[in-house]
This record gives structure tokens, C-alpha cells and sequence, in this order.
């Protein structure tokens, strides 16, 4: 059966792919960052083990997956950040910025570092980093630059991870979700969760290492960096 473990599971494109997750009978793991959450999120999806940690938090991180001993087909790193709200070239919230690619950047980083020993007892691990068209470089738009940065870092990140890894039979691939109707695309973004969620598993299911190191948009069509 295949394994997923999904990176902020308790609302948004996370809580859909954890639900479509369980409706195509795969065991799901999901992490949120509170207890609340995770009661919260254990109540509505019953079938799926709920784990708690900060994405951040790398002690916590290193402790779940050490205490952790199945096998990883799937790591979904989704948990990410559009703040700060002060966010242009000429007006920065530095800290905020940094806040940004530390949870953007580093943090799915370091989350594919320490389950990574579980991913490779897989036959074929896979490792989708949910990045954005907002970070393409041919894309030169200024606005939310912060989050901008963080995704276009995100992007080298999933490259050169996926170029370590091609030896070693793990593919990763970053994924642009579409812009989607959650708390972070707002109510007009014409893609719903549901569909963002089903395009994403549908490409998750067919990925082999021969499509590692790319772009994917979320209907399954590759993009440039
Ligand atoms: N929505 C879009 O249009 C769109 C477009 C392109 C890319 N994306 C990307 O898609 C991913 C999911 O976005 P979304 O629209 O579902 O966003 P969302 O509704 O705002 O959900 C964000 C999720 O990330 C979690 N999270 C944030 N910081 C975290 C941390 N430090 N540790 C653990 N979890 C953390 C949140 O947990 P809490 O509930 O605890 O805050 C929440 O589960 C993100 O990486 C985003 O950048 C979204």
C-alpha cells in the first residue's frame, strides 16, 4: 500500500490531499503544528495518522521521524507562508522575510533530510515540493517578492536535491499548485482544492525517477524554471 506523508494536513491544498489520499485506500500521514489541530484533524479524518511539529522545529522534526520506522513512498512537503505583509524591494520586513524562507525554503529541506532514510526503503520514493509559478524566474513580477524568493529558492533546493537523489532511485520534483480558493489564494482564485489536490496525486502516482528534477504545474504540464 502506497505510504503518504503530507506537510500542513489540518486546512488548504494539504487537507485535500489527505483526504483524496484515504479515498484512493493509502495509508496517510499528515502533520499539523498544535495539539488542537491535530485532534481537530484526527476527528475529521479518523482514517489518517495525525503527527504534530512546527516545520520549523528541527529537535521535534528529528525526534518524529526517528521514532518513525515505515517505509515513505510519498513526501509531500505543502506547509508554506505568504507573509510578511510588508514585502517589497524598496519596503522589506526583514525578519519577516526571513521567517518566510526559513519555513519555504529550509524547512522542506531539512523535513526531506530526516525522513529521507524512510523514503529510500521505498521501491519508488518520491519527493513533491509544493513550490509556485510566483518563483519562475522568466516571471518578473515584484509583488510579495519575499514569497517570490523563497519559492525560486525553493525550486534550486528541489533541483539539486533531485540531482543527489537520481542515483539513488528517489525522484523529486517541485509542483505548482495552481492559484487555489484556500485561506492563501483567497475565495476568487479559480482553482479549487479539490481539483489542485487530485491533479497533484494524479502526478504523484505516475512520477518515476525519469521525470525528476522538473517542474510540474498541477494539471500535469511541465514548466520552465
Ligand atoms: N493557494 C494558492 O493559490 C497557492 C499557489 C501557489 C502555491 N501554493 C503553495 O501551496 C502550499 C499550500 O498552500 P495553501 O494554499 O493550502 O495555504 P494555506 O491554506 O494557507 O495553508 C498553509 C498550511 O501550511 C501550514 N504551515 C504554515 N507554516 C507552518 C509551519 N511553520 N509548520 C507547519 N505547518 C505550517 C499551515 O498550518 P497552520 O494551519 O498551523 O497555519 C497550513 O496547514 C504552500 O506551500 C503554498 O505556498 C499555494
Amino acid at each position: 500500500m502506497t505510504r503518504i506523508l503530507i506537510t500542513g494536513a489540518g486546512r488548504g491544498i494539504g487537507f485535500e490531499l489527505a483526504k483524496q489520499s484515504i479515498e484512493k485506500g493509502w495509508d496517510v500521514v499528515g502533520s499539523v503544528r498544535s495539539v488542537d489541530a491535530q485532534r481537530k484533524l484526527a476527528q475529521e479524518l479518523p482514517q489518517m495518522a495525525v503527527l504534530n511539529f512546527d516545520v520549523t522545529d528541527y529537535p521535534a522534526l528529528e525526534k518524529i521521524a526517528n521514532a518513525f520506522h515505515s517505509p515513505i513512498d510519498i513526501l509531500v512537503n505543502c506547509a508554506g507562508i505568504i507573509t510578511p505583509d510588508r514585502q517589497s524591494t524598496l519596503d522589506m520586513d526583514f525578519e519577516g522575510f526571513a521567517k518566510t524562507l526559513e519555513v519555504n525554503v529550509l524547512a522542506p529541506l531539512k523535513v526531506a533530510q530526516v525522513f529521507l532514510p524512510l523514503i529510500r526503503e521505498s521501491q519508488n520514493g518520491r519527493i513533491i515540493n509544493i513550490s509556485s509559478q510566483m518563483g519562475r524566474m522568466e516571471f518578473s513580477a515584484s509583488d510579495r517578492i519575499a514569497y517570490r524568493a523563497s519559492k525560486a529558492a525553493l525550486n534550486k533546493v528541489t533541483q539539486g536535491l533531485a540531482t543527489d537523489l537520481q542515483g539513488k532511485g528517489v525522484s523529486v520534483i517541485a509542483m505548482h499548485p495552481g492559484w487555489v480558493s484556500t485561506d492563501m489564494g483567497g475565495a476568487q482564485a479559480p482553482v479549487t482544492p479539490q481539483e489542485s489536490a487530485a491533479g497533484i496525486l494524479k502526478v504523484a502516482e505516475g512520477l518515476g525517477i525519469e521525470e525528476t528534477g522538473k517542474f510540474i504545474d498541477w494539471d500535469g504540464t511541465p514548466r520552465s524554471w
